[in-house]
């Protein structure tokens, strides 16, 4: 199974292979995604998107059956414990349980679940949920790019399974706090003890980075996007120095409301927490290649920050264009994972996997 992840910046596909017991990437697609064809995270031009994928698909993947996932936005996660005292179907009683998280009526969407645990009359379940023209809209790009659609995902749950499976996610006092930044949002994640605690999608990201400096240097997009990928660091040694100090001073409200938002997340987390874990953050996705984000971070929100690179150690030796894309490929290596056998990775797999369609 080869993982796609469609963003609104880029699309990336990657296969995976094993080698013993040992994760290696097989090949791995990075395309960038073509201008106004998807947009707060949907597709809207099918065919641009979909030829573009299948003009390229061929020189890296030879198998055409994908693993995918809504765009965090369009995603419901939630665990939730349900009354089956009443006899009625358990899919029946999720559902309208569920109903007061969904943003469209419950017809319009389409659900999935599974269930965790059960005590008496008590059934505890992990759900998750997308609207159905998000998941008709995948199902019908895959089709026109040539592609079988095996699983469509909630992206939290690809994502912890990468982190479940490259990680030492059940150490004792581990907590870790994922964040995964692409162009139009950030996913964060909270992992306690191995156990995925919290979720969130906020819209700050790497857009809200270029349109802050398009705003304070008066560029159009494309001019302060440019800057961006050359001029942009949050380095100590540059952030006052030109050229880089007049991006940083551009950037400057937005990093402040990136870290405020950041902080009311953490602050949210251990309220509700009874253990006081340490905290590592884990940074993911394009928009976090800022040079200097890390350490900026950690200035910011006194925690330990890396940038999350699991997949470094899949590689065996450099393939081209790999290390460039590397941050980029993290959900779409979560995807692919959901093709590889449970004995690879351990029996904590087994326990996420949600697709909403069959
Ligand atoms: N070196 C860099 N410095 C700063 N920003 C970067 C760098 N490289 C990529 N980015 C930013 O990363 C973002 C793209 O990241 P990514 O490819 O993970 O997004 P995406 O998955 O397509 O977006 P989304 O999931 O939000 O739809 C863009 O905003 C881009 O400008
Ligand atoms: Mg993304």
């Amino acid at each position: 199974m080869i993982g796609l992840d469609i963003g609104s910046y880029s699309i990336k596909a990657i296969s995976l292979a094993v080698s013993g017991s040992r994760l290696i990437l097989d090949n791995f697609l990075y395309l960038p995604t073509p201008s106004e064809s998807y947009v707060d995270g949907t597709i809207v031009l099918t065919d641009i998107i979909a030829d573009n994928i299948r003009s390229n698909w061929r020189k890296s993947f030879k198998s055409n059956k994908v693993v995918l996932s809504v765009a965090p936005q369009h995603a419901t996660l939630k665990q939730l414990w349900v009354d089956v005292s009443s006899g009625a179907p358990l899919e029946e009683t999720v559902k309208w349980d569920l109903e007061k998280f969904l943003p469209l009526p419950v017809e319009e969407m389409v659900i999935n679940f599974q269930p965790l645990s059960q005590e008496e009359n008590q059934v505890e379940v992990l759900a998750g949920a997308s609207p159905r023209h998000q998941i008709e809209s995948l199902i019908r790009t895959c089709k026109q790019a040539k592609l079988v659609p095996l699983a469509i995902e909630v992206p939290y749950l690809s994502l912890f399974r990468l982190f479940l499976a490259t990680e030492k996610p059940l150490e004792k006092h581990s907590a870790f706090f994922i964040i995964d930044m692409g162009a139009s949002q950030t996913m964060l994640l909270f992992v306690a003890e191995g156990v995925l605690t919290f979720l969130r999608t906020i819209p700050i990201a790497g857009n809200s980075f270029t349109q802050a400096i398009a705003r304070g240097l008066n560029l159009k997009f494309e001019e302060a996007e440019s800057l961006k990928l050359t001029k942009a660091s949050l380095k100590l040694e540059e952030i006052s120095e030109e050229p880089y100090s007049f991006v940083y001073r551009a950037l400057e409200p937005v990093l402040k409301e990136l870290v405020q938002e950041l902080q009311r997340s953490i602050d949210f987390y251990q309220s509700r927490s009874s253990s006081s874990l340490e905290i590592k953050i884990l940074l993911s996705g394009g928009g976090c290649q800022v040079p200097g984000f890390p350490d900026f971070l950690s200035r910011a929100l006194g925690m330990d920050v890396v940038n999350w690179k699991p997949l470094k150690g899949f590689i065996e030796e450099e393939i081209s264009g790999f290390s460039e894309a590397i941050s980029s490929l993290n959900l779409a290596a979560g995807l692919a994972l959901k093709g590889v056998e449970r004995n690879v990775i351990g029996d904590l797999f087994s326990k996420v996997g949600i697709s909403l369609i069959s």
